[in-house]
């Protein structure tokens, strides 16, 4: 285990070009999969008619392709980071997104899902959405920005 932090050469994602890319695009559609039913629901909740769905129907409709999207972008992450965690460990941005990225997930399966079942009151709801899509947002773009920082 500590060999493999320290020697990543042998690592599959380095041994071979095409998985790393085929890691990368899986991260990032399951991703857009996850959050973006996820913004579905925060925008029912800021009063987007979305089909006519209630708040509460919306949560059971979307709730196992939100958590399928995030367990598969969370487990290629870790695949991409252990390409060299070293690296990434000490990272700030990357910190940053962990830390931000677990109170996202806790907030989503607490009080997010909580308020959504009843979207009452109505400015509770709007409160909640209004958090789950800064964090997010604020995950997805620590992210993009890992590359610049
Ligand atoms: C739902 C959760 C997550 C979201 C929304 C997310 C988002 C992103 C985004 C937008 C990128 C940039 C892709 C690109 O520019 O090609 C990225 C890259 C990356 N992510 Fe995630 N990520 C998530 C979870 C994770 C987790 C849990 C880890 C690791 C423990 C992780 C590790 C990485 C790594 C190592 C990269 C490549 C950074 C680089 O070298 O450029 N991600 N992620």
């Amino acid at each position: 285990m500590l060999r493999a932090l320290y020697d990543t050469s042998t690592n599959f994602l380095n041994v071979h070009e095409w998985a790393y890319g085929a890691t990368e695009v899986i991260h990032i559609a399951c991703m857009a999969l996850g959050i973006g039913l996820i913004a579905l629901l925060d925008l029912r909740l800021l009063g987007a008619n979305i089909g006519g769905v209630t708040p509460e129907r919306l949560v059971r409709a979307t709730l196992l392709g939100s958590i399928v999207g995030l367990v598969l972008a969370i487990t290629t992450g870790m695949m991409i980071f252990s390409t060299d965690p070293l690296r990434y460990v000490h990272h700030p941005t990357m910190q940053f997104k962990i830390v931000v990225l677990s109170a996202a997930l806790v907030f989503n399966f607490t009080i997010h899902n909580l308020i959504a079942k009843r979207a009452q009151p109505a400015g509770a709801a709007y409160l909640v959405a209004g958090i789950s899509l800064l964090l997010w947002v604020t995950v997805v773009f620590s992210g993009l920005f890992y590359a610049f920082t």
